[in-house]
């Protein structure tokens, strides 16, 4: 394969976990897989004062093997320049290290701008860019902008982030980041879609009794109760994540792999999302907070006694709500999301419920609808519930799995999230990135929520034991269609007592 072109990657927020646990990392998988340009440089920028030595011992930390020649090879790519704010002057400065590097190093002029820092940082950063003229391309060099989430904390303040960034930089030199994106198994719903004759001719309102599209997390909220109180899970997975889900299975087959002809799909689907009205938000919208329980032998922390929460805090950790996308091929199919922390389990997965058959001959011992699950972590794969004879006398019906697991692909190296999407910036390929105006759409079905939470404080939070799957009123929502939200484990209900909070 040929190699990307030369290119330096600058992080922003380089002392910081990302960089640490992600960033670094993905880099030194795609470096130990021979996948990086031939001349690279990872320039680290960050308020703490380190040298190149200590940035290089510390960036290391979270890669497993980093006592051999491939990591002491890669150690030797690592920059560091500490700033002290994100502001021109120190900018020149940075300029200035870059120039020198690459001079040094003979990387080119082709530049990365990751901003790996928290979102107040993002304007800051991209004007004292601006003012360097850093984000200038010559002819045939080329500088991007990678921005991590969250993209805005409402529309508007989304909006305002677009418009400001769009000023120094072109649409086409920003990549907004949506890790969910660089899965693989994200990746395969749109493969199985588009490459099988078998399930696009049902993939309709005529044959899809309904979605759902689960994400659940088995910790709690840990050390980020800083970021996620002022978050909640709504902007925190819904906005982002689950929607961007939502737009793969939901696109219409694009003309073409063209990354605008793909994004052009899911901008669509965000716009067709019906827009709540205030006052059905109640219904549709089940919120709610985890609070202290006993799991096995231990007592797990409520999320109001985590640090950095507020004793009164009204974030939610769990959200489920019932959608529609108001378009030809969706009409009146429900589709059902929810995300939430301290669950029984870690599981994303999205299930498409075929309707039943419209006359029902057999007695069916169990399994009522086909369900194609499209399982995207841990155990990526895909299950087929189909009904088949149970053998012997007469014709009883039972539910059986068609399984596949992406495990039994050996030999294959399934590259992580971060790895595929920085390869493919360096690459400039921006097809798994989120473009602006689909961000927007995105906030313009999330913003409503927002609102009524804000403006009818009597919307219930529901307090949910941790270790359990969440408010039991969230079953109402989908209960009302005669449904039930399917249960990875059915075997993990979690126990405790739901509470109003
Ligand atoms: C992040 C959220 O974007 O995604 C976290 O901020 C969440 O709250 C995480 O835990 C989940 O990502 P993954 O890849 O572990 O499913």
């Amino acid at each position: 394969m040929e190699k990307p072109e030369n290119c330096t990657i600058v992080i922003f927020g380089a002392s910081g976990d990302l960089t640490k646990r992600k960033l670094i990392p993905a880099l030194y998988k795609l470096f130990q897989h021979n996948l990086l340009p031939e001349r690279f440089t990872v320039l680290g920028a960050a308020r703490s004062d380190l040298t190149d030595k200590k940035f290089r011992d510390s960036a290391l930390q979270f890669v497993e093997e980093k006592k051999n020649e491939t990591a002491e090879n890669f150690k030797r790519h690592l920059y560091y320049l500490s700033l002290r704010e994100y502001s021109p002057a120190e900018f020149a400065r940075l300029n200035k290290k870059l120039k020198e590097l690459n001079e040094e190093l003979d990387t080119g002029e082709n530049c990365i701008y990751y901003l790996a820092t928290p979102p107040g940082a993002f304007e800051d950063i991209a004007i004292a860019l601006g003012v360097e003229k850093m984000q200038f391309q010559g002819e045939k060099s080329w500088k991007r902008l990678i921005i991590e989430k969250p993209f805005g904390e409402s529309l508007q303040t989304a909006r305002e982030l677009n418009k400001r960034l769009c000023k120094i930089f072109n649409e086409n030199q920003i990549y907004r980041i949506d890790h969910y994106l660089g899965k693989e198994t994200v990746q395969n719903i749109f493969v199985t879609r588009f490459s099988n004759g078998i399930f696009e001719p049902l993939w309709n309102r005529n044959y899809v009794n309904h979605v759902e599209i689960t994400a659940a997390e088995k910790d709690g909220i840990g050390t980020r109760g800083g970021y996620y109180d002022g978050t909640g899970a709504l902007r925190d997975m819904v906005q982002n994540h689950l929607l961007q889900i939502l737009a793969l299975i939901a696109m219409e087959p694009p003309a073409s792999l063209r990354p605008e002809a793909i994004r052009d799909e899911k901008l669509k689907v965000f716009e067709s999302l019906r827009i709540m009205r205030p006052e059905d938000v109640e219904s549709r919208v089940i919120r709610g907070q985890y609070v202290a329980n006993k799991i096995g032998r231990e007592i797990v922390a409520g999320y109001r006694e985590e640090m950095g929460v507020g004793r009164n805090s009204h974030a939610e950790t769990y959200v489920a709500i019932k959608l529609f996308i108001d378009n030809w091929r969706w009409g009146g199919v429900p589709f059902y999301l929810r995300t939430g922390k301290r669950m029984p389990t870690t599981v994303t997965e999205a299930v498409i419920h075929f309707r039943p058959t419209p006359h029902s001959l057999f007695r069916i011992t169990d399994g009522t609808f086909n369900q194609l699950v499209i399982r995207i972590q841990p155990d990526e794969g895909m299950l087929l519930k189909v009904s088949m004879k149970v053998p012997g006398r007469g014709y009883n019906v039972q539910e059986i799995n068609m399984d596949f697991h992406y495990s039994e692909l050996s030999g294959q190296y399934v590259p992580g999230a971060y790895e595929r999407l920085l390869l493919d910036a360096i690459e400039g390929d921006a097809t798994l990135y989120a473009r602006g105006d689909a961000v927007e759409a995105s906030w313009k079905f999330i913003q409503p929520v927002l609102d009524a939470w804000d403006k009818y404080p009597g919307i219930k939070l529901f307090g949910y034991p941790a270790g359990t799957w969440g408010p039991e009123n969230a079953d109402d929502l989908i209960e009302e269609s005669g449904l039930t939200w399917r249960y990875p484990c059915r075997n993990l209900t979690g126990e405790g007592s739901y509470c109003e909070l």
